[in-house]
């Protein structure tokens, strides 16, 4: 017995423990302090996806890299110094856009509250939103995150997980960010109002093994039409082609019917049925409703933007969201 209550009172104080640690960020950290963030932030998106979609894309991406490098404390959002080369400069191939309009956004949220509002919190809101505006799920974010004052682009290209790689390392790359391969699945729908450049996967179309072949693993009508219509050489680096075409506007379940026809653009994408696990993951979305897909890609957002963040008096509140306080 007296065993028994011990172990007992160890789970206790370690669900405290873990409690303490996810607790800091909450719902609504800003209603008192500024009450009106989380409107500014989505009346901007509502006022500015419309003329421009692509711009949702990245910011779901933005804020993808932004938790994946440092955790998410805006430091993706940082300029580069005299001293360093800042994750913006990472990886040309996935050129994000979308820096200028999150600064915006922040000289928003600073008239109304100044030194409140942290980068970080105004890049998950913006992701947030910006996949509504697209007819995808709302959902509620946690928010809390305080900014760093660090970013390294050698960072980035070492922990952001490529489009070339393969189901292993991507498991792994989530892994290490604690997620989960259900969360590598839900996550990677947010490729169903995506582009990318022909130069990401060019090689599966053209030169996959070094001697002129293509990925097997792709539908070779799909390959065919991409080389005759798109991504007319190997080496063109300029056109940008549509991940979920037909509907990439639209925040849906048709990313995961093309992955299962072999049409993902991405060896990365083709890779969630390369693992049988994954693949079922993929198969129950496209089986079920495009609110169960929401509820879980919400969830797995939610879990994402809890990596490893910075709360209480860790970090700072920027003043500039592509500068550090100085
Ligand atoms: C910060 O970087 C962005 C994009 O890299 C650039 O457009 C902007 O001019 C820079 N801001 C300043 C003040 O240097
Ligand atoms: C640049 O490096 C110097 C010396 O290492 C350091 O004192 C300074 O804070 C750095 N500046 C920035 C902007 O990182
Ligand atoms: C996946 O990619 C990694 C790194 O490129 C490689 O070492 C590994 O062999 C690959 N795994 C499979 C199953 O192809
Ligand atoms: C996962 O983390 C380990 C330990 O930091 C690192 O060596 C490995 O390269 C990481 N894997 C990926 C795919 O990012
Ligand atoms: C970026 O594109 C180049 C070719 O332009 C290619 O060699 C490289 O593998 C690509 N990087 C990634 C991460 O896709
Ligand atoms: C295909 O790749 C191989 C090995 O990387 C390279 O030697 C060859 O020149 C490439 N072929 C073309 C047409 O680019
Ligand atoms: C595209 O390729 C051309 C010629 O190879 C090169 O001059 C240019 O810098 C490349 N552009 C990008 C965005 O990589």
């Amino acid at each position: 017995m007296g065993r028994l209550n011990s172990y007992g009172v160890m789970g206790v104080l370690v669900l405290a423990l873990l409690g303490t640690c996810h607790g800091e960020l909450k719902m609504g950290f800003y209603d008192k302090t500024c009450p009106n963030a989380e409107k500014i932030v989505s009346d901007f998106m509502k006022e500015h996806i419309p003329k421009v979609p692509i711009l949702a894309a990245s910011f779901l991406r933005m804020h993808f890299h932004d938790c994946f490098v440092r955790g998410c404390d805006g430091s993706v959002l940082l300029n580069s110094t005299s001293n360093s080369t800042s994750e913006k400069e990472a990886n040309p191939n996935l050129t994000l856009r979308g820096f200028d309009q999150i600064d915006r956004v922040k000289v928003l949220v600073e008239a109304e509250c100044p030194g409140v509002v942290s980068c970080a919190d105004i890049l998950a809101l913006s992701a947030r939103d910006s996949v509504g505006v697209l007819g995808g799920p709302f959902w509620k974010v946690p928010t809390g995150r305080r900014d760093g004052s660090v970013s390294l682009r050698a960072e980035a290209n070492a922990q952001i997980p490529a489009p070339t790689n393969n189901f292993t390392t991507l498991k792994e790359s989530f892994a290490n960010k604690s997620l989960s391969v259900k969360d590598l699945v839900l996550l990677s729908g947010g490729h169903t109002i995506g582009i990318a450049r022909c130069t990401s996967f060019s090689r599966r179309l053209y030169n996959f093994t070094g001697v002129g072949d293509q990925d097997p693993s792709m539908d070779s009508n799909y390959v065919a039409n991409l080389k005759q219509r798109k991504c007319r050489t190997q080496t063109d680096n300029t056109t940008i082609v549509e991940m979920d075409p037909g509907s990439f506007r639209t925040f849906d379940l048709s990313y995961y019917r093309l992955v299962l026809k072999r049409r993902g653009l991405f060896t990365s994408d083709a890779a969630l049925i390369t693992d049988s696990t994954s693949k079922s993951l993929v198969e129950d979305l496209t089986n079920g409703t495009p609110e169960d897909f929401f509820k879980e890609f919400a969830k797995s957002m939610v879990k994402m933007g809890e990596i490893d963040v910075k709360t209480g008096s860790s970090g700072e509140i920027r003043k500039h969201c592509a500068f550090v306080n100085s």
